[in-house]
């Protein structure tokens, strides 16, 4: 059996499962701090000590000293800072922080192809921006810069000792030229980065290392099984789902949202900010449209309210008139397909009558309208597609995807293992790394549990062109 651990925004989540199925899973919450508007952080520490709690919850459901290799996935695009004693100088800087805008301005002016070269157009999310902040703003700290990680690599040294990422997180850094797959120095020298600070880069398949006598001691790991690099969760993600091949796609309803489609080409798209990132496996690249708040709207209200998420949807599925307010959910600002990372969120149409029902049906509209943008962004390429599997949390409520299949007008389909998703792809690919299973049979997709079709909501359509006016007039309003 695998494991597969994954660094994400709300929890590390860890999957043993074998080949083809989830055998056991546990995860241990994780809280981000804001010190400052826009900020979002986390300390690497933290992912470490969630990741060995993790990892003795399924200890109890499992023999960790049967499992034959381990797999990583993560958070992509955050900022782990190190010194030249492998220590964190300070906490991360993660996906979702836009403290970097000036510096995106900046690296876009003095390189203007980086859209086509790194796959997307700089933005505050992005690793490379937030190293010429960080020399800007803390010279004390990027002084004492030896090494930079993405989050889950920073879990593989703590696991094998070595400085290595896959060729998925790389591709999230803007340092990375997508085409041929390795570090560009031109980009990295824009943010003032040396090219030995960064990381080498594998395969997600790839055994960069094994657990150590120290990492074994403090999670209960066998010291010597292998640790594949895996991938960034959008990657891993896809691997779960057999989206390795051309033209397979899915949603992916977490904190951050995903519309995500592999392809064997280098496709890149800037104008909408639809990410062209490398795969983690090998001649593989994927476009992807990456929604800052995701499914998070739903337990951000929740949290106001005093509801559980559950209870959001609930409520929401009470409501079908049609008075129901627009809501802008950019809690933390937009990526695709907007680039906007001073917009926040906003109700709008607010009425003495409005209840809290029709203010949770508002959110998960929301949700819905990014989703229909998002796919707008994509052009062509929606046609090719058949249907989109859907996983992460959001994915549990029906209303959800009913309203997202109606707005983006495609079917969707949930699989065993959704909520798992990108933790139970990083279990794959430690398989196959270990040589269990080749690359191409990573494009089994597991077996799918229900599907939502499109369905006819006129006033649906109404709202989501309202939904866009409403953005269009308040871009600016800072
Ligand atoms: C993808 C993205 C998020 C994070 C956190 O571009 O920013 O999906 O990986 O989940």
């Amino acid at each position: 059996m695998y494991l597969g651990i994954d660094i994400g925004t709300s929890a590390v989540k860890v999957v043993c499962a074998d080949i083809d199925r989830i055998l056991a899973t546990s995860s241990v919450e994780l809280k981000t701090s804001s010190p400052q508007s826009g900020w979002s952080e986390q300390h690497p520490d933290l992912w470490w000590q969630a990741t060995r709690e993790a990892l003795h919850k399924i200890a109890a459901q499992i023999m960790l000293s049967e499992v034959k290799a381990i797999g990583l996935s993560g958070q992509m695009h955050g900022a782990v800072l190190l010194d030249r004693d492998l220590c964190p100088i300070r906490p991360a800087i993660l996906w979702n922080d836009s403290r970097a805008i000036r510096e995106c301005d900046e690296l876009r002016a003095a390189q203007p192809q980086i859209g086509q070269i790194a796959g997307v157009p700089p933005l505050p999310g992005f690793t490379a921006p937030k190293i010429a902040w960080l020399k800007r703003n803390e010279p004390g700290s990027y002084a004492r810069l030896a090494h930079i990680l993405l989050p889950k690599d920073y879990i593989g040294l703590r696991l094998h000792g070595e400085l290595a990422t896959d060729t998925s997180d790389a591709a999230g850094t803007l340092w990375l030229n997508q085409a041929l797959r390795n570090w560009d120095a031109g980009l990295a020298e824009a943010t003032d980065v040396k090219p030995s600070w960064l990381p080498q880069v594998c395969d997600g398949h790839s055994v960069v290392g094994i657990v150590t006598a120290k990492a074994a001691a403090e999670t209960g790991l066998k010291a010597g099984v292998s640790v594949v690099a895996g991938g960034g969760d959008a990657a891993t993600g896809a691997v779960s789902l057999g989206a390795t091949e051309p033209r397979r796609g899915f949603i992916s309803l977490g904190t951050s949202g995903q519309l995500f489609v592999a392809d064997q080409e280098y496709k890149p798209n800037p104008d909408r900010y639809v990410h062209a990132f490398a795969h983690t496996l090998p001649d593989r690249w994927y476009q992807m449209a990456a929604m800052l708040n995701g499914a998070r709207p739903i337990s951000w209200i929740g949290g106001q309210l005093g509801l559980s998420a559950a209870e959001v949807v609930a409520l929401a599925e009470t409501v079908t008139g049609d008075r129901v307010p627009i809501f802008l959910p950019y809690l933390t600002g937009e990526r695709s397909p907007l680039g906007d990372p001073h917009i926040r969120a906003c109700f709008f149409g607010l009425e003495d009558s409005t209840t809290r029902a029709d203010i949770c049906r508002s959110v998960l509209e929301s949700i819905a309208f990014c989703f229909a943008d998002a796919a707008q962004s994509f052009g062509d390429t929606m046609g090719t597609l058949s249907e989109l599997a859907v996983i992460g949390g959001g994915s549990k409520s029906d209303l959800l995807l009913k309203l997202i299949a109606t707005a983006i007008d495609k079917p969707l389909v949930r699989s065993e293992g959704a909520e798992s998703g990108p933790a139970y792809g990083a279990a794959r690919l430690a398989a196959c790394g270990d040589g269990a299973v080749a690359i191409a049979d990573l494009a089994f997709q597991p077996a799918t549990t229900d599907g939502f079709e499109p369905a006819e909501m006129t006033a649906l359509f109404e709202r989501f062109a309202r939904f866009r006016r409403l953005y269009a007039a308040i871009k600016d309003v800072n």
